[in-house]
């Protein structure tokens, strides 16, 4: 054993843990999640690989940032509650708020090793969490700041170790409260001697059904979206009327960050989710054109979860290596993209997995269908199957000679905003040689760049 040991020391000296830190303005971080354990909940009978502790994850070069899932029970009258499944079990006494030092000391590890720690608000599940105002999120940002942050308070879960930054995975409770909540963490972030993130993770599906004005308005640096356990998912990525990934980016546009990045989220392995799976060759050819078609605003590849990374190994380095091969810093992409994955022995590729059942991503998110009727395109996994109408006979033109839902179309895939006021909503796909009615989300309105579109706030 001496050997080895000493082998693996003597290669992360050397190695490169300076050129995969995190850096905001890079196009290649790779982010995991770290606590839930979803690969464990699909293998009860094989504790021997369920997840590790957090600092197994930051030996190598694979992630760059690591978000501990999660607070699950917070609002302003008691202390937060955290879960990170069988990891830490202990709390404080008379409280129900886990003290976690080994998890501390892990922290410190990851941050020695370059990895940014992001502690994760919210999830799926039975978590019950609300920020309903603007008074609300300040206070709980004070929390927040001296549990976790650079302050300091009695109970504090990972003592002494301060966290990198928050992440706001929002899928239900009262929301009015996040966009003062991270004004006021970012008053105490101005004055602080590191730099910190604040990053969200909301569902593929545009606009978010909890965050979606919060992400419109506040400071974001990482937008980590779920194209997983939803319809919107990579494996529609030349589906024009079901990938909306073009509204994201014109969301990170218009952040009051300029920085503000898009992140692909991505299922880590075949069961990790309910859908969305990608198996590798397929999935570098969908990374590149985001890429490409997206340079200024891509910010790399989330993986749920950590709990993956030892059991479908191959495919995890292989993304990750791949990633940083072939995705850069500055804006602009590449010329050559073909440097090759360390390994390509990827997983099977399943899209259709059943959801883990002990995978809060898999719980929370398998309702969001329905929680986020908002979009359209939310509801249906199909265009076809579109809850539209596509049966009404109707003109194949009007007067002013755009298309009519109905009406007889040539180029498949064509879509194109029902007018140009930046107010409507709607919007028409070629289908089969019809015109299909589609509808932006709720609040949205429809807007057109070259030949595609993407839904946004509406014009003034
Ligand atoms: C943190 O975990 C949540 C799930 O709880 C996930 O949605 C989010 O993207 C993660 N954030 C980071 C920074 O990885
Ligand atoms: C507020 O959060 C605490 C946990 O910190 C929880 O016990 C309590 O039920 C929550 N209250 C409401 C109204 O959700
Ligand atoms: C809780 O109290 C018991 C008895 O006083 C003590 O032994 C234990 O260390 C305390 N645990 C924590 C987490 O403070
Ligand atoms: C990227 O741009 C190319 C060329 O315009 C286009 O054909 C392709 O559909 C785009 N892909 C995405 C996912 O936007």
């Amino acid at each position: 054993m001496p050997s080895p040991i000493l082998a693996t020391a003597a290669f992360a000296a050397l190695s490169s843990f300076a050129a995969a830190t995190y850096s905001s303005t890079c196009s290649n971080n790779m982010v995991t999640y770290w606590g839930q354990n979803s690969w464990g909940g699909s293998h009860l009978n094989d504790p021997a690989n369920w997840e590790k502790d957090l600092a197994e994850y930051c030996q190598d070069d694979t992630f760059d940032v690591i978000n501990l899932s999660f607070v699950i029970n917070y609002n302003v009258t008691g202390l937060p509650v955290l879960n990170h499944a069988g990891h830490c079990e202990t709390k404080f006494n008379g409280t129900n708020t886990l003290t976690c030092p080994g998890i501390g000391k892990d922290i410190k590890t990851c941050q020695a090793n370059g990895k940014k720690i992001v502690l994760s608000l919210g999830g799926g599940g039975n978590p019950t969490y609300s920020l309903g105002s603007s008074a609300e999120g300040v206070q709980f940002a004070n929390t927040v700041w001296n549990m976790f942050l650079g302050g300091t308070h009695q109970y504090r879960p990972y003592g002494d170790a301060v966290l990198d930054g928050v992440d706001l995975d929002i899928e239900s409770g009262a929301n009015g409260g996040y966009a003062a909540f991270i004004a006021q963490l970012r008053t105490y972030f101005a004055s602080a001697s590191k730099q910190y993130i604040v990053s969200a993770a909301p569902q593929c599906v545009y606009p978010d059904s909890s965050l979606g004005s919060t992400l419109n308005t506040a400071w974001i640096d990482n937008n980590y979206i779920q194209f997983y356990n939803n319809p919107c998912n990579l494996v529609n990525i030349n589906n024009q009327w079901n990938f909306d990934y073009k509204s994201w980016d014109a969301l990170a546009k218009k952040n009051p960050n300029p920085n503000s990045k898009v992140y692909v989220g991505l299922p880590a392995g075949p069961g990790a989710a309910g859908n969305g799976y990608i198996e590798l060759n397929t999935l570098q050819a969908d990374l590149k054109q985001l890429y490409t078609n997206f340079t200024s605003t891509f910010g790399g590849v989330m993986l749920w979860d950590a709990s993956w990374y030892s059991n479908n190994q191959g495919y995890v380095k292989g993304l990750s290596s791949w990633v940083k091969a072939n995705m850069q810093c500055g804006a602009t992409p590449p010329t050559s993209t073909t440097a090759a994955p360390t390994t390509t022995t990827a997983a099977p590729t399943t899209t259709t997995a059943a959801p883990t059942s002990s995978a809060p991503e898999s719980t929370s998110t398998t309702a969001s269908p329905t929680s986020t009727v908002a979009s359209s395109t939310s509801t249906t996994a199909s265009p076809t199957s579109s809850s539209t109408t596509t049966s009404a006979p109707a003109p194949t033109s009007t007067s002013g000679g755009g298309p009519v839902a109905g009406g007889s179309c040539s180029s498949q895939g064509a879509v194109q905003c029902a007018d140009t006021s930046g107010k409507n909503a709607n919007y028409f796909a070629c289908n089969n040689g019809a015109w299909l009615q589609l509808s932006c989300g709720s609040g949205t309105a429809c807007f057109s760049s070259g030949s595609s579109i993407y839904c946004d706030w509406p014009s003034a």
